[in-house]
């Protein structure tokens, strides 16, 4: 089947694409939503043009005012998309010239549709960066509120998800900010190194018109242009940073989600999730499940799947543009809207949630969590070697198990069975309160170190 060919670019083909060929190559079925960047580099690119004589200011001025009406009747929903046209610079352009007729021409003077999609990803990323800011901000303040709360209540600490010592709910929550504000600086990173504007780049060797580069960088809020013209069209490593920056995010969210999981189950019972962030079954009327967890737990493969899929898009390709580059927005987009979502339900979990504070001071207080209090105990008072300690210790947890007991339950005859040296004294740091609060070290998990942790933390997001 042949059609007429292309109005852009069909001046040397005699026929129009094959239905297939059509279906390949066209983007626009997902790069409409490039559309408000798209015509924003399209009004600065127009404006510079007229500044610098290239077209004239009448021209400039339809073009420019012809490009709002465009926008306003996209974002209306009044816009005919066609497949025919490829993609949204196409379709954008050739709306335009209906609109105001010839002077729409000559706005593609001095570029190409390679620089200006990569302006327009560009600026779109950019979006996406702040956003992911905002979303991480929002959610690290919800987790302060929590560590602010509950700094002083004491829960298990665990490795190998066995209990390990005790710990501060604070404390825990406040894990958590450090790994979103880690996250926070990657996005701050990745953006201060992509605000670099590819537009005039035009194909990939710059133009012969005297245009002004700077001029359109700084009217799209770019730091400067692009400095090689063969780099800023080909150049996608802005989305690939994206896409690394929200995968580490999006793993930090699975982990979080899966304790929160694991913490409202009937057998851990740590928190109570809202009703408003968990959900029925539909057979058995007991069940409250946490599936706003689950989902943000699984998100991560999606999102680091988008990271790995752009990375074979790239790997390899010359330079400079080549079509494998359209491959790149799909991937981004989703990875986009599907972090943004799972930061804000796990914002809104944050918030919601009830730490349990009895059923955590009952657990932190089982397992022999304070094993550690006790060697350090020897140590400290009766001068015995670590290593000689571990083995008094163990040997006493061995006898509280055979007993059926927690170690603050032996007797001092029993204690003074293994090791003769032990007063009464040592009961004084088998407490959990006490193995907490005595963790002074910095970045402890005494109250008062998870009180200063909370302070640096308010004052970096105030
Ligand atoms: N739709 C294309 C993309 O997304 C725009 C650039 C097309 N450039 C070209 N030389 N065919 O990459």
């Amino acid at each position: 089947m042949t059609t007429t060919s292309n109005q852009m670019w069909g001046g040397r083909f005699a026929a129009g694409p094959d239905a297939i060929m059509e279906a390949i190559n066209a983007s626009i079925g997902f790069d409409k939503r490039l559309a408000a960047q798209d015509i924003a580099g399209s009004r600065a690119h127009a404006a510079m043009l007229a500044a610098q004589g290239i077209i004239s200011d009448s021209d400039a001025e339809a073009i420019r005012e012809g490009l709002l009406t465009v926008l306003s009747e996209i974002e209306g929903g009044r816009f005919e998309f066609s497949t025919a046209l490829e993609d949204i610079h196409m379709n954008v352009e050739a709306r335009l010239k209906d609109i105001i007729g010839a002077p729409a021409g000559r706005l593609h003077t001095a570029r190409s549709r390679n620089d200006q999609v990569a302006t327009d990803f560009r600026l779109w990323v950019r979006d996406q960066l702040d956003a992911a800011d905002a979303g991480l901000q929002a959610l690290i303040c919800a987790l302060l509120d929590q560590a602010e709360a509950g700094a002083d209540w004491v829960m298990p600490g665990f490795t190998h998800l066995q209990t390990a010592q005790p710990v501060t709910w604070g404390h825990h929550m406040m894990a958590y900010v450090e790994m979103f504000g880690r996250d926070l600086s990657r996005m701050r990173d990745a953006r201060a190194r992509m605000n670099e504007c590819p537009l005039g780049a035009a194909a990939l060797a710059g133009t012969s018109f005297p245009i002004d580069r700077h001029a359109t960088a700084a009217a799209l809020g770019f730091d400067r242009p692009g400095a090689n013209s063969l780099d800023a069209v080909s150049d996608r490593d802005f989305a690939l940073e994206f896409l690394a920056a929200a995968s580490i995010c999006a793993m930090h969210l699975s982990r979080f989600a899966e304790e929160l999981v694991i913490w409202s189950s009937a057998q851990f019972r740590f928190v109570t999730l809202s009703d408003r962030f968990s959900t029925g079954s539909s057979i058995m009327p007991q069940k409250k499940n946490p599936d706003a967890a689950e989902l943000i737990r699984a998100k991560v493969g999606r999102i680091m799947g988008a990271n790995v899929a752009l990375m074979m898009v790239m790997k390899g390709l010359p330079l400079a543009y080549s079509k494998d580059m359209q491959e790149d927005k799909e991937q981004v987009f989703d990875a986009a809207d599907t972090l943004m979502l799972a930061l804000a339900a796990m914002e809104g979990m944050v918030r919601d949630m009830t730490a349990n504070r009895d059923r955590l001071a009952a657990a932190a207080g089982s397992g022999f969590s304070t094993a550690t209090d006790l060697a350090d105990w020897l140590v400290r008072v009766l001068g015995l070697p670590f290593r000689d300690a571990h083995h008094v210790t163990g040997s006493l947890v061995a006898l509280a198990e055979g007993k059926g007991c927690d170690l603050p339950d032996l007797s001092l005859a029993d204690m003074q069975s293994v090791h003769a040296g032990i007063t009464e004294d040592v009961f004084g740091v088998l407490g959990v309160e006490n193995s907490v609060n005595s963790r002074m070290s910095y970045g402890g998990t005494a109250p008062a170190q998870v009180r200063a942790q909370i302070a640096r933390w308010k004052e970096r997001m105030a």
